[in-house]
């Protein structure tokens, strides 16, 4: 069976990210998964203060609930991302998240020794929604943060979801998005 983790990176449940996210966990459910789905805003954590204990330990030293993230990144199979697109790139509390990878830089090419299994083959989907009207560089700037994030924890960048103009047009009314996200899901998950 598939471990999925799903993180869920807007501070407003239920709405556009979320929606969107939910309906991809529901077209993986298709499949045989065991699903965590995690609100970053649930968790209490804090941002990385760039105190270089990783470059020592290969972890790092603050005892907050990155704790479990980081085991869910090394036990999980898929692992979606869903962030709001905030001032052109992910939210705050996702790149809160990501930051806190620096343990897996830090492991393998300081110290040689990964805090995370490498040789397990792990898939990777974002999600993004942003309220203003579509544009062609819409989510340009996340791509390569996301690149990086899922490089930093050995997951293949399989797919993106992006949804734009979510303050007019709410993604839960739209048919052929929430389809989309479905099949996505679905597929992800075989
Ligand atoms: C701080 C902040 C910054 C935002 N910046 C952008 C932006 O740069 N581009 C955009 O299209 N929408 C922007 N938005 C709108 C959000 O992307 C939009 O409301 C989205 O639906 C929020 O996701 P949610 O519905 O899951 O909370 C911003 C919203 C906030 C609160």
């Amino acid at each position: 069976m598939k471990k999925v983790l799903a993180v869920m990176g807007s501070p407003r449940k239920n709405m556009n990210t979320d929606k969107l996210l939910d309906k991809v966990i529901e077209g993986l459910k298709t499949n045989d998964v065991e699903l965590k789905k995690v609100y970053l805003k649930d968790l209490e954590f804090s941002p990385c203060i760039s105190c270089g204990s990783c470059e020592r330990t290969g972890g790092c030293f603050m005892n907050d609930d990155m704790k479990s993230i980081y085991e869910d990144f090394n036990n999980s199979d898929i692992i979606i991302v869903a962030s709001p697109l905030y001032f052109n790139t992910i939210s705050s509390l996702t790149k809160m998240m990501i930051d806190r990878c620096q343990v897996y830089w830090s492991s393998k090419y300081v110290l040689k020794n990964p805090s995370i299994d490498v040789n397990k083959k792990r898939v990777g989907m974002f999600i993004c929604v942003g309220g203003a009207p579509k544009r062609e560089d819409h989510f340009s700037a996340c791509i390569p943060v996301m690149d990086l994030f899922f490089k930093a924890i050995n997951t293949e960048y399989s797919e993106n979801i992006f949804a734009s103009h979510t303050d007019e047009i709410p993604v839960w009314e739209r048919k052929e998005l929430m389809e989309l996200a479905f099949g996505k899901g679905k597929e992800l998950g075989c």
